[in-house]
Order: C-alpha cells, then sequence, then structure tokens
C-alpha cells in the first residue's frame, strides 16, 4: 500500500502541485475529461511519478465518492489537491455554480470524513474571490457553513442576484475560502489540514481561454500594470502549495493565500483601480 494524493482538475496548476508534493505516492487524478486526466497522467509517469487517470465531475456527489473509493484501494488518502474548475468565459453561470461552488463543497465534505492523520489538502480558489465587495457576516457564516445540498438554493446564489458570470465566479470561489475555514475546524479533529491558495493570472489553458474571450484586453492590462508587472506560472502557485503542504505549513490551517502578483493590491489602491 502507497499513500495517495487525490488530484482533481487535470489542468498546469494541479500537476504544478502534484509533482511537487506527490513523489512516492499513488496519485489518482480525477477530471471530466478523460483525455486531459490520461495526458496529465501520461506525463508524470514518464517523468517517474505513479499516477493513474480517472473520469470524475466534481459537479457531482456520486463521481466524487467514486474516485474516492478507487482512490483508497490503493492506500491511505493523506494529501488532496483540488485543481479543477471553469472560468468566467468557459461555462455559465449554472455550470460555474455547481462547479466552482458546490463541486469544491461536497469534496471538502467527502475527503474530509476519509483524510488520514495528518494528512494535507489544498484547493485552488481565485484572486476573483478578494475583487468582489465585502458580503455580510451573515452571507459569508452562510456560505461556510450551510449543508452542501442546501447552498445552491442560497438566496444571494439565486439567477435574479447574479449579474454575470464573472460574478458567479467571484460568488463562487469567496465560498471556497469560507468553506475552507469552516472545513478546518472538522479536518483539525482528524489531526489533517486544509487550506486555500488564490492565484492572480496564471499561464494555463484555462487563462488562454481568457485572454481570448471578452474579457481579453482587461486581463492583458492586469498583468501589465500589476506590481510584478506579468501573469505568474503554475510553478510559482506550486512554490506556495509546497509550504502549505509541508511541515513548514504545520501551524497553518483553514487560510487562504493571495499569490497575484499584487493585481489585488493595484486593484484598490493603484493604477488597476475601476
Ligand atoms: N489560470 C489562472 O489564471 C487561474 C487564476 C485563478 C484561479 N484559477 C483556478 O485554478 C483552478 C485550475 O485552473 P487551471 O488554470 O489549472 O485550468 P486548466 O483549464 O488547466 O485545468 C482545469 C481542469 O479542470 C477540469 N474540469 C473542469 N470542470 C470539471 C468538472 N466538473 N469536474 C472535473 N474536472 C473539471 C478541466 O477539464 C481542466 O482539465 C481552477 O479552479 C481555476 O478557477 C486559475
Amino acid at each position: 500500500m502507497k499513500k495517495v494524493m487525490i488530484l482533481t482538475g487535470a489542468g498546469q496548476i494541479g500537476m504544478a502541485i502534484a509533482r511537487r508534493m506527490g513523489y512516492g505516492m499513488k496519485i489518482v487524478i480525477g477530471d471530466k475529461k478523460p483525455e486531459n486526466a490520461q495526458n496529465i497522467s501520461n506525463i508524470m509517469n514518464q517523468a517517474g511519478f505513479d499516477t493513474l487517470a480517472l473520469e470524475m465531475d466534481l459537479s457531482s456527489r456520486e463521481s466524487i465518492r467514486g474516485l474516492i473509493a478507487q482512490a483508497q484501494q490503493y492506500g491511505e488518502i493523506t494529501m488532496l489537491v483540488n485543481a479543477a474548475g471553469v472560468s468566467p468565459s468557459q461555462a455559465p453561470v449554472e455550470a460555474i455554480l455547481k462547479v466552482d461552488l458546490y463541486g469544491t463543497a461536497v469534496l471538502l465534505e467527502e475527503v474530509g470524513k476519509v483524510i488520514a492523520p495528518g494528512g494535507v489538502g489544498v484547493t485552488i480558489s481565485s484572486q476573483s474571490g478578494h475583487r468582489m465587495p465585502a458580503l455580510t457576516p451573515w452571507e459569508d457564516e452562510q456560505l461556510a457553513c450551510t449543508p452542501t445540498e442546501e447552498l445552491l438554493k442560497l438566496p444571494l446564489l439565486q439567477p435574479e442576484n447574479i449579474r454575470d458570470t464573472l460574478h458567479a465566479y467571484q460568488l463562487a470561489k469567496r465560498c471556497n475560502e469560507k468553506r475552507v475555514m469552516a472545513e478546518s475546524v472538522k479536518w483539525g479533529e482528524k489531526g489533517a489540514r486544509i487550506n486555500s491558495i488564490s492565484p492572480g493570472i496564471i499561464v494555463t489553458p484555462l487563462a488562454i481561454d481568457e485572454f481570448n474571450g471578452p474579457r481579453g484586453d482587461f486581463y492583458k492590462n492586469m498583468f501589465a500594470k500589476c506590481p510584478a508587472g506579468r501573469p505568474g506560472t503554475a510553478d510559482e502557485v506550486a512554490n506556495v502549495a509546497e509550504l502549505l503542504m509541508s511541515d513548514k505549513g504545520a501551524f497553518i490551517t483553514g487560510a487562504d493565500f493571495l499569490i497575484d502578483g499584487g493585481a489585488t493590491a493595484s486593484y484598490y489602491y493603484g493604477p488597476l483601480k475601476p
């Protein structure tokens, strides 16, 4: 038996983190597009990792449970990397809420039930969650603590209260951070930790879809005018994940880490201010 990592979302960010942390482990890779999972699995196997590619849908509890059950056949689940998601240019409002908001909440809950003592997880949120103005304390608490099957019935997530896909994405990513806080309490009871990382613009196929989408100029302006003056790379996100998932991060749980080249700072107090 091996220690097992579950990786959901076979994209560039997920692979970078899995390569950083997953050596010596069985890495079970789930993605809605089986070809993406297989592609990342092939690259990693050829680089000495032990991976298995599976089809799974983050928006389905049954599918998440299926992935966990398959992963458990190889040993105890000690790591979770959730880097599955859809962006505002890739999907309609309902899909963004079902995948990024509800799916992430279910995954944290289901893995939290089986995570081994000493286990660690990260889920990829986004700078977008930091851009949206503060919600009320009550709304934050609802996002954090509402039972997963009730989440999408919350008044603030109803279609009449959501302006567009970007707003849905911001709400989903805010919810990710709040769920991580609430879940960290439960994970802590098992001696396990869970955190989120909120990247800015990281060059991946998802970001390239954004560059070529209706908000392309907005994104290009964002990285040109942020303090770093460039977009980031998945390996830089893995640097943060390494801190959070290694023993050096033993005192860090229930937290969110912004890694955006300063774009959010500039959005509030610099040249990116709208
Ligand atoms: N790239 C960026 O600039 C950026 C910035 C902030 C946050 N993020 C977040 O990082 C995460 C990973 O994004 P990435 O840039 O690596 O994208 P990516 O497109 O390279 O990878 C995302 C993967 O998720 C998979 N996926 C989509 N819907 C799914 C579902 N329902 N079930 C299972 N898998 C599904 C896709 O098939 C894809 O393989 C996402 O949550 C995204 O919102 C990305």
